[in-house]
């Protein structure tokens, strides 16, 4: 099986509305400063993008989690990775996402993270794939909902790969 990508959303149009994004997260935290919480590596190009797009102090912090499954499939079962180097306590957190897709990734790193008590926590995807959902997730900043698809680019990857696609792909399988 060979894999063909396809252009889904283009780049110019996923840069639109990352500064949407962050018009939206500048204007909700007027007068805070906002943490950052990078999940490696999917987000890493997300979270660039959008933290140089808002325009209140932003300090940043990086996580990695590995779920247990296979390449296209979640368990559930979540394993720190590389932890945050910095407290949360008192800090007001938005964890940034590539995608939610089942949600088990999610629900449990932030019931991990509520634990440590930030001041506030939120949730910013750039992608979302509700029809995929297993657990429940609330997501407060959404880029794009999405149909289900495997996508690629902008830092999401398959077997590792085209994560440097500045756009989002779908992966297509041929038999040639
Ligand atoms: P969840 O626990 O099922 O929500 O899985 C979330 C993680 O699965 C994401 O952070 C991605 O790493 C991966 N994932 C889910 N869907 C896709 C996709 O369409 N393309 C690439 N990675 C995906
Ligand atoms: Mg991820």
């Amino acid at each position: 099986m060979k894999e063909k990508i396809r252009i889904f959303l283009p780049e110019q149009e996923v840069n639109t509305r990352i500064a949407e994004l962050a018009a939206r997260i500048s204007e909700d935290y007027a007068g805070k400063e906002v943490h950052l919480i990078c999940v490696l590596k999917g987000s890493i190009f997300f979270m660039c993008e959008l933290a140089k797009r808002i325009t209140v102090p932003v300090t940043m912090d990086f996580m990695s989690v590995s779920s247990y499954g296979n390449d296209t499939k979640s368990s559930g079962i979540v394993r720190i990775v590389k932890d945050l180097d910095e407290p949360l306590e008192g800090k007001h957190a938005i964890v940034i996402e590539d995608i939610v897709d089942s949600g088990r990734t999610l629900s449990y790193l932030l019931e991990i993270l509520k634990k440590r008590n930030p001041a506030s926590l939120r949730l910013c995807t750039l992608l979302d794939k509700p029809d995929r959902r297993v657990t429940d997730v609330e997501t407060d900043y959404t880029g794009f909902n999405i149909p289900d698809e495997f996508v690629v680019g902008y830092g999401l990857d398959y077997a590792q790969k085209y994560r440097n696609l500045p756009f989002i792909g779908i992966v297509e399988f041929t038999e040639e």
